[in-house]
């Protein structure tokens, strides 16, 4: 596996693989106005938005595995999202720990927000040292505003 900056060939593939992975994570789990507020368009102008702070991990042909989007201004993992093909073989921990490697000397502590029904995330995160620190009303944008959402904050000192 190799972990690299996303770059725009990458585009077609990212987006589609953010969409599906976000609906594994949060369907259910988040109020209805965000999920309607989450149709491909929105993923495919955010991938394009976020493309420069954003690392793929893609297998020896450069295939797409997974992506993690990092908020550089204050150490924040905006979006970690693994292909349903390749779960469970440490993908999502490699991305996270390529995130700490880029914010270390940048950050003391970075964090991320995690809706409480994603149990499969929650549990990767605190596996990897980040803990809880409670709960938080997340502003999630949608194409007229934002929209509150219930989310725990998680936290890891670098
Ligand atoms: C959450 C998510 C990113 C995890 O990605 P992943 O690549 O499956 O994560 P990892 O493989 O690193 O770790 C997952 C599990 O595999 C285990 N694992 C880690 N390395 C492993 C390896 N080399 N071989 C086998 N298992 C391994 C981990 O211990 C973890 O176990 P757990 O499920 O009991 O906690 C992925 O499930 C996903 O994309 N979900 C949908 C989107 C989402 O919820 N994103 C997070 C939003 S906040």
């Amino acid at each position: 596996m190799n972990v690299r900056p996303a770059r725009s060939a990458d585009l077609p593939r990212l987006a589609p693989l953010w969409r599906a992975a976000w609906l594994d994570g949060h369907e259910g789990h988040v109020p209805p106005e965000l999920m309607a507020a989450r149709g491909p368009e929105h993923f495919t102008v955010h991938a394009e938005k976020y493309l420069g702070t954003t690392l793929v991990a893609t297998d020896a042909d450069d295939h797409l595995l997974g992506l993690i989007i990092l908020g550089d201004e204050d150490g924040e993992v905006i979006q970690l999202a693994v292909d349903g093909t390749a779960r469970g073989q440490g993908v999502g921990g490699t991305l996270l720990r390529a995130a700490e490697d880029r914010f270390r000397g940048r950050h003391h502590q970075i964090w991320l927000a995690v809706v409480p029904g994603n149990t499969r995330a929650r549990r990767l995160y605190e596996h990897l040292g980040w803990h809880d620190t409670g709960r938080l009303i997340y502003q999630s944008p949608t194409a007229t505003g934002t929209t509150p959402v219930p989310v725990h904050r998680y936290v890891k000192d670098l």
